[in-house]
């Protein structure tokens, strides 16, 4: 059977740790979107790993796959592997043919854009890694795949259409000029080659190139339990998002599907489990109708004065839960959960369970609100607005639940459910009612012990 496990806000809901807990059940963890613009973490005895492109599951021991919806930056994947194997870990990871391959100048064109954009404060807030580039060129049917590096004049040709376009729109278009970049070379034919061409013959040697379709069905037939796990989230879904504010790619459970080669059928029969975080985070620009406090250079119109009315609470929970993004290290903005959110979240992915994670970060707190409903041109409306426009017109309706008290949250994770703080639980359970799904964890902290499992979907 298959878990799928979505990100149901803006990306770093904990999806990483949640792999991690009922992924030894797993025999394969599987990525089907994005690259190494995701940051997952996984604790285990206090050890801390933090993976953008290598699966989860490795940290277990898992086989990993790169499935043909991601975006693969050699670079980075062998980095990453290297720097696992010298930390004792040994990931198998298999990179799907169809996959493209994000190379140097993709990195370089994210910069450009992003740059161009800021000149009249309409950049996104990339991550910088080449993610939209890269999936514009496979839209554009101008990309270069894991497949092509294996294919010398294949991959020559490809190059040379395209590296000749990227010139004329770094020169002609946004009027730079090539040899002043940082990385000359990310526009070299010959240069690029001889990388892809190395990039190649590493896969090639350790064997990590699959059909990820036929390998994840055959692994299935065998009667093997197949994880996917989704980067980034459903309110940066290219089309479940809020557009342009967005990534690349569908984070959303039908991307598992499309982004591995498994029919919709076997994905939709499995478990989708939408992760959760207790409270809302957003790295980059874009809306954010609960936001609390604000972060400079990415909260809309939030300029150096700062001062919001909730800033002070901002701060606390920010720090408290270590809210600094996990690739860039950047602030995030911090919001109070939004339930129109989830609730688009929640039909868009059709989950099957929950997973509530940092609930042991809220705690403390006097009281602990939601936007329960928006209120749109004197309307009250119960999910997002389709334009991304009229949701940053809409304000939240809150409602206030009281606090809870810090206890010891490893005690509690050992005990169960019931250990939980009453007004915890209580929140916990509107949650679940709203979006009407079962909760299957809670996470009290970030190790992979501290969690309140109610239930493990591969059983
Ligand atoms: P991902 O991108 O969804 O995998 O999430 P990230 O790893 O980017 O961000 C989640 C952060 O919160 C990581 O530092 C996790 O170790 C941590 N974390 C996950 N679940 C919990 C939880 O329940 N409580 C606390 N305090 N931290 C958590
Ligand atoms: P994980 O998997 C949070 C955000 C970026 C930016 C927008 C577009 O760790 O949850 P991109 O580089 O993808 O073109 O950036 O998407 N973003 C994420 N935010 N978590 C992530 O991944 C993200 N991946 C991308 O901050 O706003
Ligand atoms: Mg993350």
């Amino acid at each position: 059977m298959t878990v799928t496990i979505v990100g149901s806000q803006l990306g770093d809901e904990g999806k990483g740790g949640i792999v991690d807990l009922w992924g030894d059940a797993a025999d394969v963890v599987a990525r089907y979107q994005g690259g190494d613009n995701a940051g997952h973490t996984v604790v285990e005895d206090g050890t801390e790993y933090k993976l953008s492109l290598v699966p989860s599951g490795a940290v277990r021991g898992k086989i990993g796959v790169l499935g043909n919806g991601c975006v693969v930056n050699p670079e980075t994947l062998f980095g990453e592997i290297d720097a696992l194997r010298e930390r004792g870990l040994d990931p198998d990871v298999r990179v799907a043919e169809r996959a493209h391959v994000i190379l140097p100048y993709h990195r370089v064109l994210d910069g450009i854009e992003e740059k161009a954009k800021s000149e009249s404060d309409s950049e996104i807030g990339t991550t910088g890694r080449g993610i939209g580039p890269t999936y514009e060129d496979k839209a554009g049917r101008r990309g270069v795949r894991v497949g092509d590096l294996f294919n010398p004049d294949v991959l020559r040709e490809r190059l040379e259409y395209v590296v000749a376009q990227k010139r004329a729109l770094v020169e002609e278009v946004y009027e730079l000029d090539v040899s002043d970049l940082e990385d000359p070379d990310a526009l070299d034919v010959d240069a690029l080659y001889e990388k892809a061409r190395e990039y190649g013959r590493r896969l090639q040697e350790d064997d990590m190139t699959v059909n990820s379709g036929e390998f994840l069905a055959d692994a299935l037939d065998e009667g093997r339990d197949v994880m996917f796990e989704g980067a980034q989230g459903t309110i940066i879904d290219i089309d479940h998002g809020n557009y342009p504010y967005v990534t690349s790619s569908n984070p959303t459970a039908g991307g598992a599907a499309v982004g591995t080669g498994i029919s919709p059928g076997v994905v939709g029969g499995g478990e989708v489990v939408g992760i959760v975080k207790g409270y809302l985070t957003r790295v980059g620009s874009g809306p954010l109708p609960t936001e609390l406090g604000g972060v400079v250079g990415d909260t809309p119109g939030y300029d150096e004065q700062g001062g919001g009315d909730n800033e002070d609470l901002a701060t606390y929970i920010r720090e408290e839960g270590g809210e600094y993004g996990t690739v860039t290290g950047r602030p995030r903005r911090v919001g109070w959960l939004d339930i129109p959110m989830l609730r688009h979240s929640a039909r868009a992915n059709g989950f099957t369970g929950l997973a509530i994670n940092h609930i042991d970060v809220l705690a403390g707190l006097d009281e602990v609100k939601v936007g329960h409903s928006y209120d749109l041109d004197g309307e009250e409306i119960f999910t997002m607005p389709a334009t991304t426009e009229r949701w940053a017109d809409c304000e939240p309706n809150l409602r206030s639940f009281d606090g809870w008290e810090d206890v010891n949250w490893a005690e509690v994770a050992e005990e169960g459910y019931e250990a939980i703080p009453e007004n915890a639980r209580t929140y916990l359970e509107y949650v679940s009612d709203e979006l009407d799904a079962d909760i299957y964890a809670i996470g009290v902290g970030p190790g992979r012990e501290e969690s309140v499992v109610l239930e493990d979907p591969f059983e």
